[in-house]
């Protein structure tokens, strides 16, 4: 018999507890063991028919528990339960990508060879992590570009089909356990960089932090937009993407717009879906939930029953520097092409303004929309896409647009990738 314990018996510690109950026949049969929860830890108290302590070391220094499952959430705390944990010679199942995304090479190498798994923490149910360490293993990794946060797709995919408001979809999500403690990380971009950080590790070998990469949120996103990505014949979605470029990896987070024929445009609601492109395998494509506590709790349970199956492989799929070559490329020297949103005053010589000041910097126009502004009578929209041009020169245009006495508020930007 295998015990686990359980830190965190909230959405996806509770549907742990539960499948590993409702489940247990398929499951001891698929592992070759019997596994039990020996107890639990939550704040609060809960109805289950294993202990629940609030004291997370209780079960850490439990002698007879084997596994350590953390679903607790957070970032320092849960890395020191789960150093201590492997420090006591448990192996331990994660599905914590805050965590992950800050101390994943401390925690590789504190495990050594004591298993530490982590696939519910990247795209919910959808095994992308088995497939990026052991089925794509020989291949060189071209890129990996996805949707990889449930909450932010859900409330896109409502704001697009329904016309729904945004604070209406997000509480909506948070009801149905999708979003994380504080939903500014799904909505925010930080989650899906979390998630996104964790995969470059396994394919890249490259060892970033949140704060090191282009993070951007679906919070700016407006109807406007919405409608000209539609019009355009594009879908807006948020999408993690690493790709080599040049010797290097570039790696970002933020809205795109994308042909509306294109698979992940089809990706809908809380599922996730992340293409990834090996040199040997070409183009490969894993699709499914990217949230929920079952969905979750589905790949924290295959995560369980590989250990009890014996697998000791290395935590990030290899023990030593991966491609120590490979350099995080800076943000500035992104390639893309844009869509702008300005609001404009509406009176002569605006536009030849602004078409003068984007060609000074090298930047050519692909298409142009004007709309009449539902705000203000005497203001109207203009909606561009650009041809391809660097990040640095984007972002030296929108500063210096916005200081045009001309433009009203924050200029609006979205990358297009074909
Ligand atoms: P919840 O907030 O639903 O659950 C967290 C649980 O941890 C609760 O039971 C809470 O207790 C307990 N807890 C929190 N802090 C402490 C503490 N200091 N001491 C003891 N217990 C504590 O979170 P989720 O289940 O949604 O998420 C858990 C983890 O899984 C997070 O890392 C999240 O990012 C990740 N994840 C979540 C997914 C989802 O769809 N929800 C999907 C993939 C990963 P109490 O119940 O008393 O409040
Ligand atoms: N909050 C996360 C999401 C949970 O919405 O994708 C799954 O990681």
């Amino acid at each position: 018999m295998v015990k686990v314990g359980i830190l965190g018996l909230g959405t996806v510690g509770g549907s742990v507890a539960k499948i590993l109950q409702k489940n247990k026949k398929i499951i001891e049969a698929r592992s070759g063991k019997k596994i039990v929860v020996k107890a639990g830890v939550a704040l609060e108290d809960k109805d289950f028919d294993f202990p629940v302590t609030k004291d997370p070391m209780d079960v850490i220094n439990d002698p007879e528990i084997d596994i350590i499952v953390e679903v607790m959430g957070g970032i320092d705390f849960p890395y020191k339960l789960v150093k201590q944990a492997l420090l006591n010679g448990k192996a331990v199942v994660t599905a914590n990508k805050a965590m992950l995304a800050y101390h994943r090479y401390e925690l590789q190498e504190i495990a050594g060879d004591i298993p530490l798994m982590y696939e519910a923490s990247t795209a919910g149910g959808i095994p992308i992590i088995g497939a990026l360490r052991n089925g794509l293993s020989a291949n060189h990794i071209e890129s990996i570009m996805g949707i990889m946060n449930g909450t932010s797709n859900f409330i896109l995919t409502k704001m697009i089909q329904e016309g729904a408001a945004y604070e209406d979809v997000l509480k909506e999500a948070q009801e149905l356990g999708y979003a994380e403690a504080d939903p500014t990380f799904d909505v925010g971009g930080f989650d899906a960089s979390h998630k996104l950080l964790i995969l470059a590790s396994i394919a890249f070998g490259i060892d970033a932090k949140p704060e090191d990469i282009l993070i951007e949120g679906i919070e700016g996103i407006m109807q406007t937009d919405v409608e000209f990505a539609k019009d355009f014949e594009y879908v807006i979605k948020l999408l993690g993407v690493a790709k080599r470029v040049n010797g290097g990896v570039e790696l970002r987070v933020h809205p795109v717009m994308i042909p509306q024929k294109s698979m992940i445009a089809k990706v809908d609601g809380v599922m996730n879906a992340v293409m990834v492109q090996g040199d040997c395998v070409g183009e490969t494509l894993y699709y499914g939930a990217g949230a929920g506590g079952d969905a979750t709790a589905s790949a924290v349970i295959a995560d369980i029953i590989d250990i009890v199956r014996g697998n000791t492989n290395p935590m990030l799929g290899y023990k030593k520097s991966l491609e120590s070559g490979l350099k995080l490329l800076s943000k500035e020297e992104i390639t893309s092409q844009y869509y702008l949103r300005l609001s404009v005053e509406d009176k002569k010589g605006v536009l030849a303004q602004i078409t003068n000041l984007l060609s000074d910097l090298d930047i050519s126009i692909e298409a142009m929309m004007q709309k009449p502004d539902s705000d203000q009578d005497e203001y109207v929209e203009i909606l561009f896409i650009t041809h391809k041009c660097k990040e640095r020169s984007i972002q030296e245009a929108i500063a210096k647009l916005e200081q045009l006495s001309v433009v009203k508020n924050k200029i609006g930007m979205i990358r297009i990738e074909q």
